[in-house]
């Protein structure tokens, strides 16, 4: 079925390109360049070409015009000079996750650079600051750094996801409100530009260049290595998980218990930022809250801290477990293992639209968006499929909100609560049934409509294939943030060969 699918498109595009000649002038100049400077790649009659192009998000299949698998440095500039030569835009693929498929370029007829054989893991033993390759992913980054010396980093929990395209744009995991997000721990760079230099990006060389990476990478260059300081690995990791779907009887119960919770975070000196918080909602019904608390003692939290977190809720069966790191990440990634193979030889998918909110601590969801969104959900239970991640990222102890929104692209510094909006289809695989899109789009609305005056914002790694330029630089970076990268985009990038559908450049000034 798949197969067949694939066969179908590539018929379509090779008839579509052939119909173009600029595309094929394009293709001949970048093929001949590569051919010359020995990079590896591949184009739409290569035998592995239904495996290299693949993407994560089903709903969004792009062709691109050329696929280069570069081994050292001098093959990915010579990657960027020849695709930019051609006059083709550029993007890299790292773990392929991207919501809106731009590391297959957002678009039709990209050059992608697939950084699969950037795979080293190295943590210098001093420093403590671990290397490692842009083609390699969550879990095996996870246990690398484990087994050199017991360190560790916050990222997020799907194994599968890669650490580029993560690490770029954010990184929220259960260790985020102790650690931090995985882009604060980005102590260097090395990074290839438009023109093909390659630089060592820190905070005090190429300081510009450094800041665009941090948030706004796939608009700046490709990153070959990130030097990550790692923490040490916590020597016990509560879990917990409580079932709350008795709370989803009646609005009024809802409504008051999430506003409850909402409370206790900002206010109880339980929450640590050893303490992560995130609910889980559907379309089936469902409603869980789960996280982590780190280095806790497991009888105050079981008979202390997690009755007063639940106290708004209807009594419900919970579980508290204690792991070692390890045994946490594995547990969390289940039933995939942590170890994941690279490139092509990965092969999970999903079929979906996702939008994201961003709640800020400054102004918390007020009683009317909260009734307004759970109302929301209870009406349309039955429908999508859908689901909703609400995750905890603020109250005064967490780390995510310390840095100055200026310190990086990443400029998103107030947030309260992230909300993931996600609708997909049941068997994962096409065809996307476009009445969910709407039903998404309002779980959106049934937020912002009701919060009156309050600033909300969304979050990079969610990407929101259904933004224009114009509101993704808003919703994503805000002015002044936006409006420096911009200036960044010209200097370094003006021919802007880097380019997704919500790149930098393509939205003027705010
Ligand atoms: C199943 C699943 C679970 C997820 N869970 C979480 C989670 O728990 N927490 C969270 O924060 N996010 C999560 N995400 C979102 C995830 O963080 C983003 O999709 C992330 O950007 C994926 O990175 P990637 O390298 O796999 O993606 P890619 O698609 O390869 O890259 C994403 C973007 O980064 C660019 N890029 C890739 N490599 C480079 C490079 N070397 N240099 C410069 N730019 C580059 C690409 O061009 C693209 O624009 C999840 C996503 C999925 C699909
Ligand atoms: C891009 O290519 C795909 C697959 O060949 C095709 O289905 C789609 O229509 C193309 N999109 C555009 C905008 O040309
Ligand atoms: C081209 O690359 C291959 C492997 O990537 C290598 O074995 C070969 O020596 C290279 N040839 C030249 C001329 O650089
Ligand atoms: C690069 O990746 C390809 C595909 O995974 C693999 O066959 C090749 O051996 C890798 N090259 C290096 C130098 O690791
Ligand atoms: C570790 O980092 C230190 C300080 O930057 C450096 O001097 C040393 O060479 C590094 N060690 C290794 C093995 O790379
Ligand atoms: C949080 O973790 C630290 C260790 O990193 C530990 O010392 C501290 O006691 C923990 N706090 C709570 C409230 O458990
Ligand atoms: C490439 O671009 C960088 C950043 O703008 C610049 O510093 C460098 O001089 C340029 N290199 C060349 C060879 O033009």
């Amino acid at each position: 079925m798949i197969y067949s699918t694939w066969l179908l498109i590539s018929l379509i595009l090779i008839t579509s390109i052939s119909a173009n000649p600029s595309y094929s002038k394009a293709s001949s100049d970048v093929m001949e360049c590569l051919t010359t400077k020995n990079v590896t790649h591949a184009d739409q009659s290569s035998a592995n070409w239904a495996a290299l192009s693949n993407v994560y998000n089903l709903r969004l299949v792009y062709q691109p015009l050329v696929i280069m698998i570069p081994e050292t440095s001098d093959q990915v500039s010579d990657s960027i000079t020849c695709a930019a030569a051609a006059g083709l835009k550029v993007q890299p693929k790292g773990g392929g996750h991207s919501y809106a498929s731009f590391s297959s370029g957002g678009k039709n007829g990209s050059a992608i650079v697939d950084m699969q054989n950037f795979s080293s893991i190295d943590v210098n033993q001093t420093t403590l600051v671990a290397r490692v390759g842009s083609g390699q992913r969550l879990g095996n980054v996870a246990l690398a750094l484990y087994d050199q010396g017991k360190r560790a980093l916050p990222h997020g929990t799907c194994p599968g996801v890669g650490i580029a395209g993560h690490a770029l744009h954010g990184g929220f995991g259960y260790a985020s409100r102790k650690w931090g997000l995985t882009l604060d721990h980005i102590v260097a760079l090395d990074v290839i530009l438009a023109n093909g230099t390659q630089i060592h990006a820190t905070e005090k060389s190429y300081q510009d260049i450094f800041f665009a990476m941090r948030g706004a990478g796939d608009s700046f260059g490709i990153v070959t290595h990130f030097y990550l300081q790692t923490e040490p690995a916590p020597s016990s990791v509560l879990y917990y998980t409580a079932d709350l779907r008795p709370a989803m009887e009646s609005i009024d119960l809802i409504t008051s218990a999430f506003e409850g919770l909402q409370t206790y975070a900002l206010t109880s000196s339980d929450v640590t930022s050893n303490i992560t918080i995130g609910l889980y909602t559907d379309s089936d019904g469902s409603l869980s809250i789960s996280g982590w608390c780190m280095d806790c003692d497991l009888q105050v939290f079981k008979n202390v801290v997690f009755p007063a977190m639940l106290a708004g809720f209807p009594s419900s069966s919970s579980t508290v477990t204690e792991f070692g790191w390890i045994d946490a990440l594995t547990s969390m990634s289940s039933p995939n293992p942590l170890s994941e193979p690279l490139g092509s030889g990965y092969t999970n998918h999903d079929t979906f639209y996702a939008k994201s909110l961003v709640v800020k601590n400054h102004e918390p969801l007020t009683t009317g968006a909260i009734r307004s969104f759970w109302s929301y959900i209870i009406a349309n239970q039955g429908k999508g499929p859908f689901y909703t991640i609400i995750d905890l990222y603020g109250g005064p102890t967490s780390q995510i909100n310390i840095p100055s929104s200026a310190s990086s692209a990443y400029s998103d510094r107030d947030a309260l609560w992230v909300f993931q909006n996600y609708g997909y289809t049941y068997n994962s695989l096409p065809p996307y049934d476009s009445s969910i899109t709407p039903l998404v789009d309002g779980l959106n609305y049934a937020i912002t409509s009701a919060q009156t005056g309050g600033t909300i914002s969304a979050y990079l790694n969610y990407v929101d294939s259904d933004l224009s330029p114009a509101m993704a630089a808003q919703l994503y970076y805000g002015p002044s943030t936006y409006d420096r990268l911009l200036s960044i985009k010209a200097e370094v990038d003006p021919m802007m060969v880097f380019w997704n559908p919500q790149s930098i450049g393509n939205s003027p000034a705010l």
